[in-house]
């Protein structure tokens, strides 16, 4: 027997992609660790097959862990996966069947929080590049059509003092308002199924009670509500007519929270003035229309891509494992 061919006790943990450096080298000093150097992401044969050869796995949002791919997974004869912990490397976790996932007697964690204020500063960027027109500006200039500074070049719309609208108002959403109120002066109106005037007040925002209100009171929404069966096209076509003409719509989320075709129609009849996105539909194919669109700025999912988020994300992930394999708590199962 050669030296990797020893049995080893130590779990097995597939990774999909490729971590931080100082993720991987803890990884490795805690588990079998099985990492993916060429960072393909796996195809939903690899997903499966991973899921019935290893004890946890580490898992992204490009990973679609469907029932048909979790199924797949079961040792032959039983209901049972070998994978007993998803310990996935992000917030959101809408790409994972949780349904089955706990059929199956497989346990998932995330990693929230560590990541709450780079996403919640990536939807102030978007929503000051959208009224600032920076994406148009920027490619202007790098194309060599910059004529000179001159009163009416390129004028946008003033943030500081305007109403932003918050859909849904969990830890993002907080983060996003915090900025806003204090850094712009911003009035900030919140929407969700269960914050209620009193909490609103606490936070000092205004609560909605409906989303329509909110929509129509804003010059910008910003969407922080998580995809579930209930979110998707959340913010449609009606929806979409509520808004003010002169408003920016900014989507740090998921992508079907929007429904991207009425998205298009709105902004080419100019019902609403521009649109700020981190995430789409059918990611990473983004729409041909809104390439198009001058007055869309598109942003290719860095919500939580800063190398100390990252790394915290990942470190939080290991805790999980961590925890699971020690016989502990885990520290963040998903609901
Ligand atoms: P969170 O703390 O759980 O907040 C989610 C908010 O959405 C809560 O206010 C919740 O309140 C509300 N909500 C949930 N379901 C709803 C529904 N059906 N209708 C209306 N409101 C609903 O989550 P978070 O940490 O802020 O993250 C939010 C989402 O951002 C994540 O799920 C993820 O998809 C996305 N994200 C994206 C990036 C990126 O890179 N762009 C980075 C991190 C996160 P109620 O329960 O009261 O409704
Ligand atoms: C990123 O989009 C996340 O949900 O963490």
């Amino acid at each position: 027997m050669t030296v990797s061919e020893v049995p080893t006790t130590r779990p097995i943990i597939t990774v999909t992609r490729r971590l931080p450096p100082k993720v991987e080298a803890r990884l490795t000093t805690m588990f079998d660790a099985r990492l993916n150097s060429t960072d393909i992401p796996f195809d939903a044969a690899a997903l499966s097959q991973a899921l019935a050869s290893s004890d946890a796995m580490i898992t992204t949002l490009g990973d679609p862990l469907h029932a048909a791919t979790l199924h797949a997974a079961t040792l032959s004869g039983s209901s049972e996966v070998r994978t007993k912990l998803l310990a996935h490397f992000g917030v959101g976790y809408d790409n994972i069947d949780i349904a089955v996932a706990r059929e199956l007697g497989i346990t998932v964690t995330n990693t929230p929080g560590v990541l709450t204020d780079d996403t919640a500063d990536l939807a102030i960027l978007l929503l000051l590049a959208t009224a600032r027109r920076a994406g148009e500006g920027e490619r202007e200039l790098r194309a060599g059509n910059w004529s000179g500074w001159h009163p009416t070049h390129l004028l946008g719309t003033r943030v500081s003092g305007k109403t932003l609208g918050l859909v849904g108002f969990g830890r993002i959403g907080r983060a996003v308002a915090a900025r806003a109120r204090d850094g712009f002066g911003m009035r900030v109106l919140a929407w969700s199924r269960s914050l209620t005037d009193q909490q609103a007040t606490d936070a000092g925002v205004v609560r909605c009670a409906t989303i329509e209100a909110l929509l129509t009171a804003c010059d910008f929404v910003s969407v922080h509500v998580p995809s579930t069966h209930h979110t998707r096209h959340l913010i449609n076509a009606e929806r979409l007519a509520r808004m003010r003409p002169g408003a920016f719509l900014i989507n740090t989320a998921r992508g079907d929270v929007i429904d991207e075709i009425a998205l298009v129609a709105a902004l080419r009849a100019g019902a609403i003035a521009g649109v700020g996105l981190d995430v789409f539909e059918g990611e990473p194919a983004v729409r041909s229309e809104l390439l198009e669109l001058p007055n869309a700025v598109l942003l290719p999912h860095i919500g939580s891509a800063t190398d100390e988020t990252r790394t915290a994300m990942g470190m939080l992930a290991v805790d999980n494992l961590e925890a699971f394999f020690s016989g502990r708590v885990v520290p963040n199962p998903v609901a």
